[in-house]
């Protein structure tokens, strides 16, 4: 065992709560690439990658971390799980919030966004600006050389590597559809349709908030992704509702308690509110909507939420809200695995009425 890891696990034994557990984990992970020789006697380096990673990384709800010790203890079938066990679990919930890290810091150029998790964008620090592109790419790579060394004796290594990959992979692929599709939403915004929607919502969101931390927990516990691939439609069908969650609390949320500021509207997203209004709009509505959305001006945007007002929006979403939620749950009871049933029970319950 190394020097690090013994230390941390003396001090995990006195501390109860789950989640400061995970957070610990998070100093070690976060120390081990500190000591990199890129930055040996590197004071500012080494103080510039501390900052960008306690800036970027631990913030947040950490559900998607969290989520897979939950899972890996969930799926053991009643056994309890060792130390090291629940260790390698946490170390993968946090290569999972590393790559939500490295997606919002891109995310948050890309949209133009001022707020995250309660403080101003990354890259919206003086100092920082572009430098936050070369920060991701870094917290990206980070990924690899956290697995690499936690998880480069264990028979499913390679399909760790493979796992994440391809959820990098459809998650950028999601980015680009969400960011191209605004511009041709700018020539016709009657192409903002259901199907558009929620194809820009499982690519960018639903692969990496719920298959990645269900597949993590099933390869830590030893089992194989392959005997579990009808899990996944459901796992995805969670995570477009997760993002319609978004997008609804990208106008209606508290910004004080989301920690951003909405810019959907402005930024002409194809978001769940939208393609709901477009569906609802009568011809003088949709003309409305066309001579309104996407535009910066505060007077623009008061005319799409007063639309969205007229349409009963938020009552319409609280009823999709409870009819997905009826389906997913009877769609979750229909699985022969109780621990299966359970895992997902427990990701469901978890979002249901979010507001954060
Ligand atoms: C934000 O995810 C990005 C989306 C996929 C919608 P979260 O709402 O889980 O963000 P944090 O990690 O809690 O800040
Ligand atoms: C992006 O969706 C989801 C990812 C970051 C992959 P949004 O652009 O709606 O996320 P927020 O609202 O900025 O968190
Ligand atoms: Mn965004
Ligand atoms: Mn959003």
């Amino acid at each position: 065992m190394n020097q690090g890891l013994g230390i941390l696990k003396s001090k995990m034994e006195g501390i109860k709560d789950e989640r400061e557990r995970f957070k610990q984990v998070y100093e070690l992970l976060k120390t081990e690439l500190l000591q990199d020789s890129a930055f040996e006697y590197d004071h500012v380096s080494c103080q510039w990658l501390h900052k960008m990673l306690d800036y970027n990384v631990p913030g947040g709800k950490l559900n998607r971390g969290l989520s897979v010790i939950e899972s890996c203890r969930l799926l053991s079938d009643g056994k309890q799980l060792d130390e090291d066990e629940l260790f390698r679990a946490a170390v993968l919930g946090w290569c999972i919030q590393w790559l939500v890290g490295c997606v919002l810091v891109f995310d948050d150029v890309l949209d133009n966004s001022h707020t995250r998790r309660g403080k101003p964008c990354w890259y919206r620090l003086p100092k920082v600006g572009m430098i936050a592109l070369n920060d991701g790419i870094l917290l990206w790579n980070h990924i690899n050389r956290i697995l690499r060394k936690h998880f480069r004796d264990q028979p499913y290594y390679v399909d760790l590597l493979d796992l994440f990959n391809e959820v990098e992979y459809q998650t950028a692929c999601g980015e680009m559809i969400d960011l191209i599709t605004t511009l041709e939403g700018e020539k016709d915004l009657l192409k903002y349709t259901p199907d558009l929607q929620r194809r820009i919502s499982k690519f960018k969101t639903a692969y990496g908030t719920f298959y990645l931390p269900f597949a993590c927990a099933l390869l830590a516990s030893g089992k194989k992704l392959d005997d579990y691939i009808d899990v996944k439609d459901t796992l995805l069908e969670m995570g477009i509702y997760f993002q319609a969650q978004d997008d609804y609390l990208d106008c209606y949320g508290d910004p004080e308690t989301v920690g951003k500021i909405g810019s959907d509207i402005a930024d002409h997203k194809c978001s769940w509110l939208v393609v709901k209004a477009l569906e609802l709009s009568n011809d003088e509505q949709k003309k409305l909507l066309r001579d309104n959305y996407g535009k910066p001006d505060p007077e623009n945007v008061a005319s799409v939420k007063s639309l969205y007002i007229d349409l009963d929006l938020q009552g319409v979403f609280a009823e999709y809200e409870k009819n997905v939620y009826e389906e997913l749950k009877v769609r979750l009871e229909a699985f022969p695995s109780k621990s299966v049933q359970t895992v997902l029970k427990s990701y469901l319950v978890k979002i249901y009425k979010r507001r954060k």
